[in-house]
């Protein structure tokens, strides 16, 4: 399977959640060999990357391939090699600095397609004249992918109610597009995991004797857990 957190606009957690999504319990339960792929330029995970193998941890089933090139046939072929050895891929899709072809090739190559978006005219607006003509040039070439694109409602207040983030997306969201039914939440716990090359599972064991860090840590991999368990359910529902 391959699945992939597209947004053209920056800073809507991509790369927080393809890391996670990657390294949860629920997809290794399902997928035996994982590769994260990073296509951004800027190399957030490919730093993050190099420091867990400073550090030395053990990513075991999971894999990290960096692709940036410009060139279109380095770029399609290198997706296509990462997908025909993996089992499962999670591509984090940026927009600008991959260039609007990148973007179109990525989103196409995925079974499920995940637009991080936050409840903001913004976002929404961003959403609607920059990756929205993308999804419909996909779905001209290719109407079979017509179910294969979902919102995730994401910086979410851990105290607003989910079922109220999915009517207000179902109200707003363009035909081809859905909600998933599953928030990712704003919680400090995400900005700090990660540091020298953690990942939330070795967060959660270095913060174990810290009471308030334990619970976010906690919930956080709770709420991967329930992302990651959804991208299954709608990807077992749809047969991709
Ligand atoms: N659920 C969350 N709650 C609070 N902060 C978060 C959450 N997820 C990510 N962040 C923080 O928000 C910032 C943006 O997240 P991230 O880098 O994952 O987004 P991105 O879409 O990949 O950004 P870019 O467009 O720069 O690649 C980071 O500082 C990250 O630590
Ligand atoms: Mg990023």
């Amino acid at each position: 399977m391959v699945i992939g957190f597209v947004q053209t606009k920056g800073g809507t957690g991509k790369s927080t959640l393809a890391v996670n999504t990657a390294f949860s319990r629920t997809m290794h339960r399902q997928f035996d060999s994982i590769a994260l792929v990073e296509l951004d330029s800027q190399g957030t995970l490919r730093n993050w990357w190099a420091e867990r193998q400073e550090m030395g941890y053990n990513s075991g089933h999971v894999s990290f391939h960096h692709i940036s090139s410009s060139q279109k046939e380095v770029f399609q072929q290198g997706i296509k090699a990462i997908s025909a050895h993996n089992d499962l891929m999670v591509m984090d899709i940026p927009g600008e600095g991959t260039g609007k072809l990148h973007t179109r090739f990525a989103c196409a190559f995925c079974d499920l397609v995940i637009i991080p978006l936050r409840t903001s005219t913004n976002d929404e607006n961003a959403f609607m004249n920059n990756l929205y003509p993308i999804i419909k040039q996909i779905i001209r070439a290719a109407p079979e992918k017509r179910a294969h694109f979902f919102v995730l409602p994401v910086f979410v207040h851990p105290r607003v109610s989910p079922r109220k983030c999915y009517e207000y997306f179902d109200e707003i969201l363009p035909v081809y597009v859905s909600c998933l039914e599953a928030v990712y939440p704003s919680r400090a716990v995400y900005e700090n995991f990660n540091r020298q090359g953690l990942n939330l599972h070795e967060y959660s064991k270095l913060v174990e004797n810290n009471k308030k860090n334990r619970q976010q840590v906690t919930r956080a991999i709770e709420d991967i857990e329930n992302i990651s368990q959804t991208i299954i359910t709608v990807s077992e529902k749809n047969r991709f």
